[in-house]
């Protein structure tokens, strides 16, 4: 039978997948590379990690399998990064990627000089710290020499489908996020890019998430063993791919992630901006349009907690004392580790813990990160509330969905069912699934995740703990303003 790979390339790690075309899971591998933090705030990958990386694992992921039956290579990948490449194709700098902050002044100056709503009209978004236009704008005004080199622009994810097949290309998804893309209309926009002084001969061609873009270069292909004929599709931003691998394509229905970042993805067939731009409205992979919150710390909150301050790898053990608190927790934790992008965009703001006692346990501050993560997402869907969008169910992925306190809290704080799809690896399963639309598998995105997405398990809110999460969440929501000035001076 014919099989996919759809690589995953996170901030942590690349995940691949190996999956034959009935949906199965043949194979699974992830290798991880370092993230560098520079100065306070910013945060860098090597994109050649990624690559070395992703060689390693592919190897790894198709040792004994006869390669042959692979048909077609797909994508998601961590959006906004910033690649830049010099007219040899050598890469000029590090990536900056999705969670650097530095770009607070360019971001500024595009809210307010060139303004809000003009940005809206280009692009459907204004700007966070994070997107990709003020980066560019960043390494003009402080990296002049890096950037009188430019040649090519990309994003992560299309690194390395440009080193794989030649093709400089991108997805709708993923350009959604740069603040160069006329999001309504799917065409680079003209005015953007001016007032970014890009130009157009350093974009990638755009393709929807499902085409292809070419196949796999005759060098890839001794590297890796496959077939020169291998497809390679355009592919998805992580959080487009993870809603394709957990079936969020119909209109309305929503999925949320738990991985270094969190989102709320809600799905929509038609193009919306909610009133103030406070989620991002970017195309989505299935060839419609979606509405996005992302918090730019959620599993990445729990994993400092356990990892670093507990030193302890022991997730479970750690989390089996939690359920006597649920609902009875007078512990808050703000998850802004990295800032915050969605709803506050302020890269100022700081983690904290706030209402310990002398009795407070260990427990206690656990389970008030996985609880202050949530409602920081609650505060995502509270704003998609404002714009008319209802929210009753989510499908949730990430590393932090495998953990089932973290799930039954989503469920009360945010008082909606949570479901869990059978194969978890939202990211990887949407890029294997793109791969096998782009190759005929299936006629469309949504036929494909109709036939191959089954539900595991859901779990309901249940009366008492949504009346116990409501109140906490009341006065949690009063904590980020109370500080939004005390963080300016920390
Ligand atoms: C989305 C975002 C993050 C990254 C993480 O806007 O910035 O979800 O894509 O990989």
């Amino acid at each position: 039978m014919n099989s996919y790979i759809g690589i995953d390339l996170g901030t942590s790690s690349v995940k691949l997948l190996l999956v034959s075309a009935d949906g199965k899971i043949i194979n699974s591998v992830s290798r991880d590379y370092p993230i560098a933090y520079p100065r306070n705030g910013w945060s860098e990958q090597n994109p050649q990690d990624w690559l070395d990386a992703t060689l390693r694992a592919l190897d790894a992921l198709t040792q004994g399998y006869d390669k042959s039956q692979i048909k077609g290579i797909s994508f998601g990948g961590q959006m906004h990064g910033l690649v830049v490449l010099d007219e040899n194709d050598n890469v000029i700098r590090p990536a900056i990627l999705w969670n650097d902050g530095r770009t607070q002044e360019q971001s500024d100056y595009l809210n307010e000089v060139i303004g809000k709503e003009t940005l809206s009209k280009y692009t459907a978004n204004i700007s966070f710290a994070g997107f990709t236009a003020p980066k560019i704008l960043w390494l003009e005004q402080n990296e002049s020499d890096n950037f009188a080199k430019i040649a090519k622009i990309m994003l992560p994810k299309d690194y390395l489908a440009y080193k794989l097949s030649g093709v400089h290309a991108t997805d709708y998804s993923d350009a959604s996020g740069m603040l160069l893309l006329d999001v309504k209309n799917r065409k680079w926009s003209d005015e953007m890019i001016e007032i970014c002084h890009v130009k157009r001969e350093w974009l990638p061609t755009l393709y929807e998430s499902y085409e292809p873009i070419g196949t796999l270069l005759p060098q890839m292909a001794r590297v890796t063993g496959l077939s020169e004929s291998v497809v390679i599709c355009a592919g998805a931003g992580d959080n487009a791919a993870a809603a394709v691998g957990t079936g969020t394509v119909e209109d309305g229905s929503c999925n949320i992630s738990l991985g270094t970042s969190g989102t709320v993805f809600i799905s929509k067939n038609e193009f919306s901006v909610d009133s103030a731009n406070a989620l991002h409205s970017f195309c989505h992979a299935s060839g419609a349009y979606h509405l996005m919150g992302c918090i730019l710390s959620a599993a990445s909150c729990n994993k400092w907690w356990m990892e670093n301050v507990l030193e302890s790898d022991d997730y479970a053990g750690e989390q089996k004392g939690l359920y006597k608190y649920l609902g009875k927790n007078d512990v808050y934790f703000l998850p802004y580790l990295m800032g915050e992008r969605s709803p506050h965009n302020d890269v100022d703001a700081r983690g904290a813990f706030i209402g310990m006692r002398p009795n407070t346990t260990r427990e206690q501050m656990t389970l008030a990160v996985m609880e202050g993560v949530t409602f920081a997402l609650r505060d995502c869907i509270e704003i998609a509330k404002k714009s008319g969008v209802c929210i009753e169910k989510s499908l949730i992925c990430g590393g932090g969905a495998k953990n089932e306190i973290w799930r039954i809290v989503c469920a009360n704080a945010l008082g909606i069912e949570i479901c869990r799809p059978e194969i978890e690896e939202g990211p990887a399963y949407g890029g294997a699934i793109l791969a096998m639309v782009g190759c005929g598998e299936y006629d469309s995105v949504e036929s494909a995740t109709r036939a191959l997405i089954k539900i595991k398990d859901s779990i309901l809110p249940s009366p008492d703990l949504v009346e116990a999460y409501e109140k906490k969440y009341q006065a949690f929501k009063v904590l980020y303003p109370a500080l939004k000035d005390a963080y300016k001076l920390i």
